[in-house]
């Protein structure tokens, strides 16, 4: 087992039979899903709401039930993973360009379990990952100007066929490259939001509440948040 299958696996003993679950998207929480989809085989009622087009495919295939959020009000717990992680939980995410889904399912879960390898725990954010923000297209190149003005590099990300890469709900994707890293997370997250055009950033601050680190000798750390 490498370390995103020891995290992502660990992470599902998270979920106990009958919770509502958030389901995470990328290729660590491909582990918490085969998981869960083990669960459901052997006749466990499984079920959550998607974070991504990609992640509802491979529920439905793997036997999890598919809940839509006007089903749901609240959910027990969200499992999830990350681009970066820091020491106080603070996140970087979207890499898959799920990051609105994935941030709107952090925002009702009780719980939210990050499942992460250990190369993805940094002291300082944003300095192994540019961080990707949502953009809507009719505005990119005035919130591409405005996010430069804040010490970043803004790339448009592009898909695998060369095009404009789309989200699943069809805006546009910055990756914004930070020469020295994100020195002040909560005020960079304020001054993106204040942007006419974006829709979400992919910085993830306040929503964890605990962190699953696999590593490659088989070792698996469960941090609580403090
Ligand atoms: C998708 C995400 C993913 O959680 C993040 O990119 C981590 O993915 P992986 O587990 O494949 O490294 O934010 O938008």
């Amino acid at each position: 087992m490498d370390a995103k299958e020891i995290a992502g696996r660990r992470a599902a003993a998270e979920a106990q039979p009958g919770m509502l679950l958030g389901l995470g998207t990328g290729s660590t929480v491909h582990w918490t899903l085969q998981a869960l989809g083990e669960r459901a085989a052997r006749g466990e009622r499984v079920r959550g709401v998607p974070t991504s087009l990609d992640t509802e495919r491979k529920a439905r295939q793997l036997g999890i039930e598919i809940l839509r959020l006007d089903e749901v009000v609240a959910l027990d717990l969200a499992i999830d993973g990350a681009d970066e992680i820091d020491a106080r939980f603070r996140m970087i995410k979207g890499g898959g360009g799920a990051l609105l889904r994935e941030k709107v399912v952090a925002s009702l879960a009780r719980r939210v379990v990050i499942v992460v390898g250990a190369n993805k725990v940094v002291e300082r954010l944003g300095t192994t990952f540019a961080l990707p923000i949502e953009v809507v297209p009719f505005a990119l190149a005035p919130v591409a100007r405005r996010l430069a003005l804040l010490g970043c590099d803004p790339k448009l990300r592009l898909g695998k066929d060369g095009l404009e890469y789309r989200t699943d709900n069809g805006n546009a994707i910055l990756d914004c490259a930070f020469a020295h890293g994100i020195a002040d997370p909560e005020r960079l997250e304020r001054d993106i939001d204040a942007i006419p055009g974006v829709v979400e950033s992919g910085l993830f601050l306040g929503l964890a509440h605990a962190r699953v680190v696999g590593h490659d000798d088989g070792r698996c750390e469960v941090v609580e948040q403090a």
